[in-house]
């Protein structure tokens, strides 16, 4: 064994999870079909509702205008929501005026705005809403002719003076970002939740704060922890049950400074007692806890804190401690198995949290980056539709261990649910604070669908929420998003509300053609470099096992010249990652050898000068290989 801790064994429902990792797109989505699919009458019913959803949602956000519209206006595709998007990522955080300064002259100054405005009217709207963000500290843009709006931004840093406009975007920044906070401590929080718009809700509360980088940060996250389940201690004194109380939703990244794979040992040791510790409270104060999916390479391991803290709490009355199950990742369908198995083993019903998943864009980039042999996310959007509605039927077939919790703001999903559900209830939606309001207006209360409906609250400064900030302006402003395409009163309902099993099954070929896998990524210019997947177990395994061959073996590197291997002085060859491992012996070019190889090279230069430029190249790029 050459890994310093030893790597786990797995069970086969565990071992199921890790071979869907990355695995083949089209497979996986042929094998959910069936249980995604629905019977014609049940279709029509769920397009039915859906529509219906859809229309009374467009008619509520036109009286209220607000934050969707102004992210369908910063769409993703174009060029000024990018520039709005890393403006909101980076603003908040830099610490220096001048700093700030400069990112505002790089990224509004560059004559992008200008380019865009020759071409369509839309930066006029959306110049429009930056003035209604701005509340008309700077000057009224909807005053102003498109003409003068290219002149404007062209004064804009230069005139008005970079402190005013920095001054105004940040706040224009913390406009944006309030909504999507529910407040600044649990205890503003808790009062918000009381508001009269909140009363037909529960709220499921998050200490922002992610992948803490120090022990202090991990620290600082788990005393807030602690402290808001106290604070909720009161809020769910009058609860029948867990799942009629609040509860928190945490990310285990917060809670460990090197919440990854390579750390499994430390982290099973430091971090298993903490969450232990919070359910203890949580369950003593009569909260829930859901514990967040984060990147697909955290999952392995979050699966690990589960298992372990399952054993090790002992209250085996408690039913509150929940896990999310990400549909866009492959493996979904077999956790939802296996969290069924986790509940059935420790007579627990297991409260499970169903989304899509919001790190789409990153999973795609890291696995481009690190050569995997696939991604770990399907490519498409409606294979993740697909995956949800096959997860969403196990976990409400299982539902006397697992309490469903469909989070979603995608109107066919919510219909697709309802269908399922029929009369019976015992099952919640969720919404995120700030978005979903219009949609679940229409479903919750006794009058309407009589559901629950619990909101994801999220808690802190801004300082903790870019990276929250980020994801929900990837999700709101990517143009595949239901609240996008339903803000686009241009698109059509059938488009917004279609099955995606049926699309599915007219949709060749399955994976996205324009997201090729990570090792075809540069096309026909060269084959990308390929890596390993360190966060699966199986691929682990694997290594080590070639690991230990390749150290039983005895290996011999000598000078190649004309293809034959030249002996000179002879030393022993030590294992890198352990110089006391001999591992083979080495021999070192002498002069000698030095010397035939330059002849030799100097003999073939005119060959070689003279042979075809492509097949020169082609040599190379053969030995690059
Ligand atoms: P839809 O518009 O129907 O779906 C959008 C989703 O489709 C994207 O978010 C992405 O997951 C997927 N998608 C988009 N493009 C593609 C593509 N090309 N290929 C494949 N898939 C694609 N997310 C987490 O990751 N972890 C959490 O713990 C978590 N907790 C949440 C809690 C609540 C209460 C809610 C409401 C959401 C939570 N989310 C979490 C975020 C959630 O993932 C997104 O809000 C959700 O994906 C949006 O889905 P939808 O059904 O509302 O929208
Ligand atoms: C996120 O943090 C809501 O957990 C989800 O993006």
């Amino acid at each position: 064994m050459i890994f310093a801790t030893e790597l786990p064994k797995r069970g086969p429902l565990r071992a199921a999870i890790d071979a869907a990792f990355l695995a083949d797109e089209a497979a996986c989505v042929e094998a959910l079909l069936p249980q995604a699919a629905v019977a014609e009458d049940a279709g029509g019913r769920i397009a039915d509702r859906a529509r219906q959803l859809v229309l009374a949602v467009r008619e509520r956000r036109k009286a209220h205008g607000g934050l969707d519209a102004f992210m369908h206006e910063y769409d993703l595709s174009s060029e000024e929501g990018v520039v709005l998007m890393c403006l909101a990522e980076a603003l908040l955080r830099i610490p220096d005026a001048d700093t700030a300064d400069r990112l505002i002259r790089d990224k509004l100054a560059r004559g992008q705005w200008d380019r865009h405005l020759g071409q369509s009217h839309s930066l006029f709207v959306n110049a429009s809403t930056w003035g209604l963000m701005l509340t008309g500290r700077i000057v009224r843009l909807e005053t102003l002719t498109v003409d003068d709006i290219t002149a404007f931004l062209g004064r804009l840093t230069a005139r008005m003076g970079e402190p005013v406009i920095r001054v105004a975007l940040t706040q224009a920044m913390r406009i944006m970002a309030h909504q999507f906070v529910m407040g600044r401590t649990i205890e503003e929080a808790i009062k918000r939740s009381h508001a009269p718009e909140h009363r037909d809700y529960l709220h499921s509360f998050d200490m922002l704060g992610e992948a803490a980088l120090t022990s202090d940060d991990a620290e600082r996250y788990y005393e807030s922890y602690v402290h808001a389940i106290n604070a909720l201690a009161a809020e769910a004194g009058d609860s029948a049950d867990v799942y009629s109380a609040p509860s928190i939703s945490v990310k285990l990244s917060a809670l460990h400074p090197r919440f990854e794979y390579a750390q499994r040992g430390r982290v099973l040791a430091e971090l298993v007692p903490r969450v232990e510790a919070l359910s203890m409270l949580a369950r003593d104060a009569g909260v829930g806890i859901t514990l967040d999916a984060e990147e697909a390479d955290r999952l392995d391991l979050m699966l690990d804190v589960v298992e372990a803290v399952y054993k090790a709490v002992r209250a085996r009355e408690w039913h509150g401690l929940g896990v999310v199950v990400q549909a866009y990742q492959k493996r979904a369908i077999h956790m939802v198995a296996w969290l069924i198995e986790l509940a059935r083993r420790h007579r627990r019903r297991i409260p499970v949290r169903l989304v899509k998943g919001a790190y789409w864009d990153a999973e795609i980039k890291h696995a481009q980056q690190q050569g995997l042999d696939g991604y770990p996310v399907f490519t498409r959007k409606v294979s993740t539709d697909v995956s949800y509605l096959a997860c969403a039927r196990q976990i409400w077939a299982a539902r006397d261990r697992l309490y469903p919790e469909f989070a979603t703001h995608n109107a066919h999903t919510a219909a697709f649910v309802l269908e399922m559900a029929g009369k019976e209830r015992g099952f919640e939606f969720q919404r995120l604070h700030g978005m979903g309001q219009a949609l679940y207006g229409e479903l919750v209360g006794a009058e309407k669908q009589n559901v629950a409906c619990r909101i994801y609250a999220p808690v802190g400064s801004h300082e903790d929420l870019l990276p929250y900030l980020v994801r929900r302006l990837l999700e709101n402003g990517a143009n595949t998003s239901f609240v996008n395409r339903l803000s686009d009163e241009q698109a059509p309902v059938d488009e917004i509300i279609a099955d995606p099993v049926l699309v599915t099954r007219a949709t060749q070929p399955v994976p996205h053609p324009r997201i090729p896998l990570p090792i075809d990524l540069y096309g026909s210019e060269r084959r990308n470099a390929r890596g390993l997947n360190l966060a699966s177990t199986s691929e682990l395994v694997a290594l080590a096992q070639a690991m230990d061959k390749a150290l039983g073996e005895a290996w011999t590197t000598a000078p190649l010249v004309d293809g034959e291997a030249l002996e000179g002085s002879e030393r022993a060859l030590t294992d890198p990652s352990d110089r006391r491992r001999v591992i083979g012996r080495a021999f070192d070019a002498d002069d000698a050898a030095v010397e035939r190889a330059l002849a030799s090279a100097s003999a073939a230069a005119t060959f070689w000068a003279q042979t075809e430029v492509d097949r020169r190249a082609r040599c190379l790029e053969r030995a690059a290989e």
